[in-house]
């Protein structure tokens, strides 16, 4: 059901439910301590309770699942502004307040320190004490207010129930065809984003070391930590077989100071092997060039071969250097291979040190050195993405202040680069560092927008602290003491943060011949700028007074230095909520160009919400979507994404980005589902919404021209066909989408007008993806292909169900 019509209905009943009530009304907290949500019962004679089931709030504070607490709450209200103090933790010494002006949206939670233990301990004597009483009085409409955004979310709790597919089932009985008119019309047009398809990559589910990074070797560099994973250590994913040589881990005379550990082989008689498994095995191919490199040090002879079950498929001898040296050669496989693994064999008595052992297929995308896996990478090409945001949402802003991304930790030799703890329990070399990101955006013809952190750790952290883990100190806070936390040695302030985000766009943008930071551009490959124009500050984050602070500071910091980047603030998580409402409010009293929305949500949210942005605001801040996604992978899912990014291109004057999130998962170590791609060793798997995006991405325009269609069924037919009409102006190209969220097949007569179809041509390709049935089971479409299409002013589409059609009609040659 439309917003609108929501709206007034529930204003509706608002009025109806709440005449005549009292001016006031007495409130207390209702829940237990040590519980989440913040409710409270109201009573019009303090005598007898009512509670409400809906939260004022929740306790956002700490690490998900076992932080999120709150203790001994106490309301207030000061004849303006209601407040609430709690206790989230019984021992970090902090307190968490909030505020609200309405009773219904509470600003995000701050969660200052208490200066001592002792200070604590009263204050949490205090609040239980008072929690025990805690009584007031507030205006009837503050209650008003929380019991409508309780019918609010009952209503939305209700469609959340309401599955359209089994809903709309019984259409497929109809005896009569469904028939409908598209007649676009060619005076009501406006211009729209030509950026809205994009991706967002981000290191997640291996998507980057063991996946979209075509490194074969696993911890290459023995830099491998418990941090990364409790399990892990330096000699994950080797081990040595075989006697008469130790293996051990030093530390004493590294490569380079960032990659501190590596590895000695004492050899006294040969027949041991050092091995490693590669990432699930090392698959191989037949006849194929491999690059092989590898730093030593001492002396000695071994051999290192690729030997897949006994078998060896390629094979060299080295001598290990006097000092650290790179050494390289090509191996040429004899055979293929799924499940290889390298073997290092000392081959004489030996002491040699061995690090940054590493594999490549020559073949990646596009032939770089230390590039990407070339099957994967070519099949996020085929999206046509207009911009990459990368390195991810979670990863970006990091694990605790410690792990926050720093992009200069990932660009230089490899060897030199700071390797770091993934937030999704692993670890990432950056071999994928920030050049290469760069490199693969120009590859594809998409614009980098790399996201980084707005001085603040991820707010669900469980490492370096707790509520929102602080921030990165200002200078002034440290008081002439040196800063707690460092990256690459150096000192982490704010002040020094943001001088890395302007180096940043510098080491992009700058001259190479002139600036320092663009020659470590050139010298990695890419003399010519890379014209970043994008840069993304902050991933759904607590919109707390520690974060605004920092957010304000860069902000600021970035738009003095350089006006021309377009800056593209956050949101929160969700599509409501704190969060959502204050950082908006942040984006648009402080201009921010776009904010970063992001969702997941259900196919019912979807379908019942496809008029969500047509009441935003033209003017001022748009929105980048830059991670949603329908929470499955069933063609159902990819259906109602289909139907809802048709109406994101009638409203893409004001969502001038998009991505589905996220990108990449590698099979056995997916950290979240659903993902639009999923890979092995051997095989990349395109979901069924994986050919939406592609579709949509390929067939996109700056234009939006309004169409009308009229349905001859009811609005359960109405309301489940979708369609857009754009052109795009580089290639003239008229393309018209149509989705089908019906069980029976229809068909759509098509109005184009005689004189708006001069100079283009009589056929089309015609994309269609369509499934027959059971679309909420299945994962594939059982059709998928474009063909050719003859076309008029006026021609007749034939409709399968659940299907996406897709009409490019292209300007005829001259
Ligand atoms: O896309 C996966 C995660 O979802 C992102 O890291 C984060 O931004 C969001 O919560």
């Amino acid at each position: 059901m439309k917003q609108s019509l929501m709206a007034a209905i529930m204003t509706m009943m608002s009025l109806s439910t709440f005449a005549n009530q009292p001016d006031s009304v007495w409130v207390r907290p209702d829940v237990k301590n040590g519980t989440r949500d913040m409710q409270i019962a109201y009573s019009i004679d303090k005598k007898h309770w009512t509670h409400v089931s809906c939260n004022l709030f929740e306790s956002d504070y700490g690490t998900w699942g076992s932080e999120k607490k709150l203790y001994y709450p106490v309301l207030s209200y000061d004849g303006k502004i209601y407040r609430s103090v709690f206790i989230p933790n019984l021992k970090n010494g902090q307190i968490a307040v909030t505020e609200s002006e309405d009773f219904a949206l509470w600003k995000p939670q701050d969660y200052p320190y208490i200066s001592s233990d002792s200070e604590f301990q009263k204050i949490v004597a205090t609040q239980e004490n008072v929690s025990k009483t805690n009584i007031i009085r507030i205006p009837y409409s503050g209650l008003e207010n929380l019991l409508n955004k309780k019918m609010r979310n009952d209503r939305n709790g209700a469609l959340e129930r309401d599955n359209f597919i089994a809903s709309g089932a019984n259409i497929a009985n109809r005896t009569e065809p469904i028939e409908a008119t598209l007649s676009v019309n060619w005076d009501d047009r406006k211009a729209i984003s030509p950026d809205l398809m994009g991706i967002f990559f981000e290191d997640i589910s291996y998507a980057a070391d063991g996946g979209l990074y075509a490194e074969l070797i696993q911890n290459r560099d023995f830099e491998y930590t418990a941090d990364d994973h409790r399990d892990w250590n330096a000699k994950t994913a080797w081990r040595l077989e075989g006697n008469g040589t130790t293996w051990d881990i030093e530390t004493k005379a590294p490569i380079h100071k960032n990659n501190a550990h590596y590895s000695t082989l004492k050899t006294i008689t040969p027949g041991a092997k050092l091995i490693n498994e590669g990432w699930d095995g090392i698959t191989l191919e037949k006849g194929k060039k491999y690059n092989l490199s590898l730093f030593t040090k001492g002396a000695g002879a071994f051999r290192v071969s690729l030997v897949n079950n006994g078998t060896v498929v390629a094979s060299k001898t080295f001598k290990a250097t006097k000092e650290w040296q790179q050494q390289k050669v090509v191996l040429t496989t004899s055979s293929s291979a799924d499940k290889a693994e390298l073997v290092i064999e000392p081959i004489e008595a030996c002491n040699i040190d061995l690090d940054f052992i590493s594999l490549f297929p020559q073949e990646t995308f596009k032939g770089h050195a230390n590039g990407l896996r070339k099957d994967l990478a070519e099949v996020i090409a085929d999206l046509k993405p207009r911009f990459v945001r990368f390195p991810g949402g979670c990863a970006s802003h990091g694990q605790g202040i410690d792990n926050i991304y720093h992009w200069q930790a990932t660009v230089g030799d490899l060897w030199e680069r700071e390797p770091a703890m993934n937030i999704w329990s692993y670890h990432q070399t950056r071999g994928l560092g920030f050049h290469e990101y760069f490199q693969f955006c120009e590859d594809i013809g998409a614009e980098p927008l790399p996201v980084l952190a707005a001085g603040v750790p991820c707010q669900n952290s469980w490492k370096g602290g707790a509520g929102q883990q602080g921030g990165i100190p200002f200078e002034a806070d440290l008081k002439g003491k040196p800063s707690p936390y460092t990256y690459m040695g150096k000192p982490l302030t704010m002040e020094s943060y943001l001088q890395e985000l302007l180096d940043l766009i510098e080491w992009a943008n700058g001259d190479a011949k002139t600036s320092e930071l663009a020659k470590i551009r050139a010298k990695a490959g890419h003399p010519k700028p890379f014209n970043l124009k994008y840069l993304g500050i902050g991933n759904e984050d607590l919109i707390g007074d520690v974060f605004l602070k920092r957010y304000r500071f860069l902000i600021d910091g970035i738009r003095k230095a350089h006006p021309e980047i377009t800056i593209v603030g956050t949101v929160g998580p969700f599509w409501e909520g704190s969060d959502y409402e204050y950082g908006w409010r942040e984006a648009k009293a402080n201009n921010i160009p776009i904010v970063d929305e992001h969702y997941y949500n259900s196919i019912s949210w979807y379908f019942h919400h496809r008029d969500f942005y047509d009441n935003y605001d033209r003017n001022g801040t748009k929105v980048y979507l830059g991670e949603w996604a329908s929470k499955g992978n069933n063609v159902v899912n990819a259906l109602i994404e289909a139907s809802y990014l048709t109406n994101v291109e009638r409203n893409a004057d004001v969502v001038v980005m998009s991505s589905y999130a996220p990108l990449l998962a590698k099979e056995g170590h997916t950290s979240w589902n659903p993902d639009l791609i999923y890979f092995n060793n051997k095989e990349v798997k395109p979901t069924a919404n994986y050919y939406v995006q592609r579709a949509f991405g390929q067939n996109s325009g700056d234009e939006y021209i309004y169409a009308d269609l009229q349905v001859n069924g009811g609005n359960d037919i109405r309301e489940r066909m979708d369609y857009s009409v754009v052109k795009d102006s580089q290639t003239g190209d008229l393309i018209i989408k149509v989705v089908s969220l019906l069980p029976k097949a229809s068909n759509i007569k098509i109005q184009l007008g005689e004189e708006a179809m001069q100079g283009y041509s009589t056929t089309a390709d015609l994309t269609v993806l369509s499934k027959e049935n059971e679309p909420d089971r299945q994962r594939e479409w059982d059709v998928n292909t474009t063909r050719t299409l003859t076309i008029g002013s006026e021609f007749t589409l034939d409709v399968p169900n659940y299907s996406v059609s897709i009409i490019r009609i292209k300007k005829a040659k001259k």
